[in-house]
């Protein structure tokens, strides 16, 4: 395979070009062997360019060309040339049918893109451009093809054979291999192909979709497995409902499959009617996995889902338009665990993943627009700006058009583009179209990269009883684009007078829900509300009603206040973060500070009784922000100060309110139960269970005692972690024999080893390089499978302290894995790389070691252009 040099190709938004054909039609055949398998094509050409085409590009990559025809007629020599990533066909005529025949070598393909087999399986991964590692294909979003495809493989090793789309025929053949044809009725392009082959046992269901047509209902998983998928078949189930009721919006084919695997690049894969799932996202017993791990499975299974109308029945142009369908799901999809859940505690969650994710991204030298402009490597692309902000991005559309006229849009947007293939500009315009709205000013959004930060300050008026409030906005200069212009910044807000009810908002425009949404378009603007016979408090991006910073002028006392009464879950929550950022921020300043002052320390004290509150959005609200998130809030990250600043804080509120979360942590404990109360009281105490282990007094003895009896009794995964967590990560504690015996529990569960390797990765202890080192090294360690790499040195790179380590090790130790990983699956490696790029954030002495792993990356042998094009973005 020969690897294009680095800054080969860089591919700009600016330079599509519709494709001169189109293939309606194509033909697989594929006969399965580990080590050689061969696909036949035939495809289906015919002109749309106006006029001939001197040259016809095929893609095609790490392809072993075995014969080619064309309309039956071996192609000579002058008729096509081979190229480094492809087959170029010359002087094609109008139509005709290509025949190619390729061998490829799927256990040896560990990159996990194209055609793999792992763990026993043949597997597809398409999506951006696997594809052209199957067979010679325009392998491109916008061209949409009937695809009919057969599979044949030896009964035994894969009884089961599968594709998109229906199964129109089975039978055997010579030497105990047999075949399976199936027919997607749908055209799609080429990133929604998928097949499976392999020994998989199938839990069925069926679904009834609202006009009444029968869905059987397929998730494919190990023998072992099937008590497993109760939780992904209900919420696919719910999710069809959802997108029925919310959207109106039915399924489309007789059948719905889903397969899992432990070896997947990403979360899983909306191929039509046959997702492709990393296990992680399908299989969850109380036993082996976590509250979380379910809420995982909800989001993921529902977002695949979704995808069939936001992604496959309406798809892309290209993908510079990526967001068009991720941006758009992700929305649909958090709306559906809104809908499932507390709507509140979801969208603190939300907002949470953005600030650890998509913020820093923004700010840092991968920065770039929700619509990027240029790419040399498409799948470095799938970040958290193009889906989590993509997401805000639509949910501001959502929050300035309303519920109703939101869904006219949608409405529209599938009524107009069914079947085709689109852009982020079409979905604008039909949401304009639908409302007679203008979203020119909107549009800024998906082409400016950066974070806004919103300034709000305000004066209360005693004499004209009024409220002027006024809004700032400024975005910092990003690479590429040093000038910004104003967003419109869609601020929902009310008022809270000093009892902490609602004021009157007269001057504003009023909303449903007694809120106002102001639209803050220019640099500055300001507002008066009148009629306020007291001075109040605005609670200002109400729901975080805009993926800004909002930086606001208030005291610690009206902090304080929001934190104990503002009636909007979000803001509540932000109010008390703040406070414990403020606190911290002070304290790693100074550490004779206290981190626990008298105002932080009552909001603590009010939420602690407030025994009526929902246990679940209790725990959001006495969470303390995570280090990365108080480095995000320094110009330069002080790694150990921080790390002590909130240690001490964990310890001063737990050994303030020890009597309190001893009390909790009794009075919360019941047999497991799997509904939305039961696990917010599970977080709540186990929240206690932390803080009370955390804490310096006496109880620390009495609660690791308490935490060792959790882990051992324990009926469930969440309560069994948080105790096994604390325990391994404690200072004070010899972990040696709750890690074997947690090895020894469980390690046929995969995914559940998988956090025995991210806790002790993620553990602050100055030895836990040596042990990470051992780790790699185990004999349950593999580097062909994303998910353990990622818990080892995903869970390393999350351990601020040792990453981080001021004498550069924790960095040098990181490249060298990441070098390595490079030669094995090069998008993984390239994503786990991201952590470094952000040396600016760091004193000098660390930039220096950062810059330096860089540099020992950039000069690796046969880089891949995935780990080559972040290396180059982070290294100016
Ligand atoms: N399209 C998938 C999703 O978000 C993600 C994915 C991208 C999976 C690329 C595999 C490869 O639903
Ligand atoms: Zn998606």
């Amino acid at each position: 395979m020969s690897t294009p040099s680095p800054q080969a190709m860089v591919i700009q938004r600016g330079d599509y070009r519709a494709p001169s054909y189109q293939i309606p039609e194509i033909i697989l055949d594929l006969r399965l062997d580990p080590e050689n398998t061969e696909v036949l094509a035939h495809l289906h050409f015919r002109r749309v360019a106006a006029s001939p085409v001197a040259e016809l590009p095929l893609n095609g990559e790490a392809l072993e060309l075995l014969s080619l025809q064309r309309d039956d007629q071996v192609l000579a020599e002058h008729e096509y040339r081979l190229t480094e990533d492809g087959l170029v066909l010359l002087n094609p005529p109008e139509t005709f049918v290509l025949k190619t025949k390729v061998r490829l070598h799927p256990a040896a393909n560990t990159a996990l893109s194209g055609l793999y087999h792992a763990g026993g399986q043949f597997l597809t991964q398409c999506e951006a451009e696997g594809f052209r590692r199957i067979t010679y294909m325009l392998d491109r979003p916008d061209c949409l093809a009937r695809f009919t495809v057969t599979l044949h493989a030896p009964q035994k090793h894969c009884p089961v054979l599968l594709a998109n789309g229906n199964c129109m025929a089975m039978g055997r053949e010579a030497e105990g291999w047999h075949w399976a044809r199936w027919e997607d009725p749908f055209p799609k392009p080429t990133y929604l192909f998928a097949m499976v082959a392999g020994d998989l046992a199938v839990v069925r269901d069926r679904y009834r979709t609202a006009s009444g047509r029968d869905v059987a209902l397929e998730i494919y998983v190990a023998e072992r497995d099937t008590a497993a998928c109760v939780q992904a078949m209900d919420s696919l189930k719910r999710a069809m409902r959802w997108d029925e009721e919310v959207y109106g919006r039915e399924y489309d084919l007789d059948r719905y499959m889903i397969v899992a695997t432990d070896s997947f690049n990403m979360g899983a894969m909306e191929n039509k009617g046959l997702n492709i799932f990393n296990a992680k996202y399908v299989l969850a017993s109380p036993e082996t996995a976590t509250d979380s791990d379910y809420q995982g499975i909800e989001s993921v299974i529902a977002h695949e889902y979704f995808h069939n109308w936001t992604g496959n029945r309406v798809t892309l142009r290209d993908w510079f338009q990526l967001s068009l369908k991720e941006g758009l799901t992700v929305f649909r999809d958090q709306e559906f665990s809104a809908d499932q859940n507390s709507r509140g505690v979801q969208r603190i969650g939300d907002v949470r993943r953005l600030r650890a994710a998509q913020f820093p991204e923004d700010a840092g030298p991968l920065a770039h627009p929700v619509r990027p402009e240029a790419y040399s490597e498409i799948n470095n692309f799938y970040t958290a700006t193009v889906y989590e902000k993509g997401a805000e991005l639509i949910r501001m559309i959502h929050t300035l058009l309303g519920k109703t006229q939101f869904r006219q849009g949608m409405d529209l947007y599938f009524q107009r583009h069914d079947g085709h293939a689109v852009t982020i500009e079409d979905f604008l315009a039909a949401m304009e179209a639908a409302n007679q709205r203008d979203l020119s000013g909107f549009r800024r959004w998906y082409s400016q990269a950066g974070t806004p930060v919103l300034r709000a300050s305000g004066s209360y008026d005693p004499v004209q009883h009024s409220y002027t409030l006024t809004l700032h906005q400024e975005t910092p200069a990003t690479p590429g684009q040093s000038t910004k212009e104003p967003v419109p910044i869609p601020v929902r807000m009310a008022l809270l007078n000093t009892q902490g009810q609602r004021a009157p908002l007269s001057g504003a425009i009023e909303g449903p829900d007694g809120e106002a949404v102001l639209l803050l378009e220019q640099r500055e603007q300001s507002w008066t509300f009148v009629n306020l016979p007291d001075p109040v408090i605005p609670s200002l991006l109400r729901g975080f009603s805009a993926p800004v910073r909002l930086e606001s002028a208030w005291d610690d006392e009206a902090c304080g206040f929001l934190a104990c009464y503002d009636d909007d879950p979000f803001n509540r929550w932000e109010s008390i973060q703040n406070l414990a950022v403020k606190a911290l921020l002070a304290a790693v300043a100074d550490s004779s500070v206290t981190p626990l002052p008298a105002v932080l320390r009552d909001a603590t004290a009010s939420i602690l009784r407030d025994d009526a509150l929902d246990p679940a959005f209790r725990a959001e609200l006495l969470t303390l922000p995570s280090e990365d998130y108080i480095g995000e809030q320094m110009s330069v990250v002080a790694v150990e100060a921080i790390h002590r600043a909130r240690d001490t804080l964990r310890q001063d509120i737990g050994a303030r309110f020890a009597e309190k979360w001893m009390a909790l942590y009794h009075d919360l404990a019941a047999p497991y139960q799997r509904d939305g109360l039961a696990i917010g009281r599970r977080r709540l105490r186990n929240l206690a269970l932390s803080h009370l282990i955390a804490s310096d007094g006496d109880s620390r003895e009495a609660m690791a005692l308490h935490a060792r009896q959790q882990y051992a009794q324990a009926d469930n995964m969440t309560d069994r972690l948080a105790a096994f967590q604390l325990l391994v990560q404690h200072p004070h504690h010899d972990a040696k024999d709750i890690l074997l015996d947690f090895y020894r529990k469980w390690h046929g569960y995969p995914l559940v080893i998988d956090k025995w390797f991210s806790i002790q990765a993620a553990t602050p202890r100055p030895e836990t390089l040596h042990q990470v080192e051992h780790l790699l090294v185990h004999p349950a360690f593999d580097w062909r499978v994303p998910n353990r790499v990622r818990a080892v040195l995903g869970g390393f790179a999350a351990n601020p302290t040792v990453f981080h380590a001021a004498d550069g090790s924790g960095y040098a130790f990181y490249a060298e894995q990441i070098r390595r990983l490079d030669d094995i699956n090069p998008q993984t490696a390239a994503r786990l790389a991201t952590p470094l790029s952000r040396w600016r954030r760091y004193d000098a002495q660390r930039q220096q070691a950062m810059r330096a792993a860089l540099t020992m990356l950039a000069d690796k042998a046969k880089l891949s252009r995935d780990l080559a094009e972040v290396i180059q973005r982070s290294l100016p």
